[in-house]
């Protein structure tokens, strides 16, 4: 009998490089061996207790589907959550729920490329691009940004040589997974200028919005919004900023009519977007100025345990992180990818070891952050020394 083929293209998606290594630390669990997880940016802090106490008097009965654009309650505190960043331009209207920030990129994705278009993005990018790209048939077309100089941008001349009659958007994170990076001001200055000169859209995923440590300050996409209505496009998600990853939701926020009614019918074709996350997430408005205060406070603090543990490592390379939880780290080894294994399957410290993710897969041209891997501070302090003090140990005996 023939064997039934799948598509050439499910071929083409790549696997997670935050989760490919996932079967080795559950054998090493297995083992009885503690593993620090560093690989991934699910936070460990907790969710508002506003939001957790919708959970518990719960008395819906049954459980229905919800609007397709998002719940009305729901879609009021976001643009309340907009208003108070003194974006009071943005109305429900502007907004479309989604399953997470993840639907969002996929959906923003689909929108603005025909099957074989161009998307220019900064490498290293949130390495999930690569797979909504693979998904939705787009071709990111990567630019190199540089651990020397914080992964900021390169010069007009560089990105503007990457331009083809097929590029239709340049897509940024800011503040950046995986490299920590805040763009500037005259960077996200220059990034409209280049989109508004080459007819292109910029799509800005800003879900670390909250997390920009040092005081430094922040320019949202929604600063040249009103001003180029239809080329701006917000990638948000509620997973970081209320610690609320499992509840899956996250929105694109647009003035141009096109894309958002266009985006409402993708999404009236996937019904809704999960009616209790949305119910228990509307108290957004209600979460104090406090609970991001100690969070922020937090993690800006475990940056600098890091920053400092990881710098008095021999070998060990990378710039102090600006923003998000995550950094892009040189390693004193070949084969970043074999590394991370390793601590998995064969390094031990007292019996613990640390999972971080090796950073190739962040990037979109083969052979580039093969000496990397990203780090996300996600662990509270003290487990965070552990962790550092691991891999310190473990690079010494890799390198025999
Ligand atoms: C840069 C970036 N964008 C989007 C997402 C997607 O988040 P979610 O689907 O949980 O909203 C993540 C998750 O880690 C991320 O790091």
């Amino acid at each position: 009998m023939k064997n039934t083929k799948v598509s050439d293209r499910l071929l083409t998606v790549p696997a997670s490089p935050i989760r490919k290594l996932v079967p080795f630390a559950v054998e090493a669990k297995k083992k009885g061996i503690k593993v620090y997880h560093l690989n991934i940016g699910d936070p460990d802090i907790k969710t508002p207790e506003v939001m957790i106490n919708v959970l518990k008097k719960w008395t819906t009965n049954p459980i229905a589907y919800g609007q397709s654009q998002g719940q009305p309650k729901f879609l009021e505190s976001l643009a309340s959550y907009y208003n108070k960043l003194r974006y009071s331009f943005v109305k429900t209207n502007h907004i479309q729920v989604t399953t997470g920030g993840s639907e969002a990129i996929s959906m923003a994705l689909f929108s603005v490329c025909a099957k074989g278009e161009e998307v220019i993005a900064f490498e290293p990018y949130y390495a999930n691009y690569n797979s909504y790209a693979a998904i939705n048939g787009v071709k990111i077309v990567p630019v190199l940004t540089k651990g020397e100089t914080g992964f900021h941008l390169p010069s007009r001349v560089e990105i503007e040589k990457k331009i083809s009659k097929k590029t239709k958007a340049i897509l940024i994170c800011n503040p950046s997974n995986p490299t920590g990076t805040v763009y500037t001001k005259d960077e996200m200055e220059m990034l409209v200028s280049i989109s508004v000169e080459n007819n292109l859209f910029l799509i800005s995923d800003e879900v670390y919005r909250e997390f920009v440590y040092d005081g430094k300050k922040y320019f949202s996409i929604l600063e040249f919004m009103k001003k180029y209505p239809d080329k701006m496009i917000l990638l948000d998600s509620l997973s970081k900023r209320y610690s609320l990853c499992g509840a899956r939701l996250g929105m694109i926020v647009s003035l141009n009519r096109d894309l958002t009614d266009g985006v409402l019918r993708m999404a009236q074709g996937r019904l809704s977007s999960g009616f209790v996350d949305q119910a228990m997430a509307e108290k957004l408005t209600e979460v104090k100025d406090s609970y991001f205060a100690s969070v922020h406070k937090e993690y800006q603090t475990r940056r600098d345990v890091l920053y400092k543990g990881l710098k008095s490592i021999k070998g060990v390379y990378l710039e102090k992180p600006e923003g998000a939880f995550y950094t892009i780290v040189k390693l004193p080894v070949k084969d970043s990818e074999d590394f991370c294994q390793w601590l998995l399957t064969d390094f031990r410290y007292k019996n613990e070891t640390v999972m971080v993710a090796p950073a190739a897969g962040f990037y979109g041209t083969k052979g580039r952050g093969k000496d990397e891997v990203r780090i996300a501070y996600v662990l509270n302090i003290n487990d965070l020394k552990k962790a550092i003090e691991i891999l310190r140990r473990a690079l010494v005996e890799y390198n025999g």
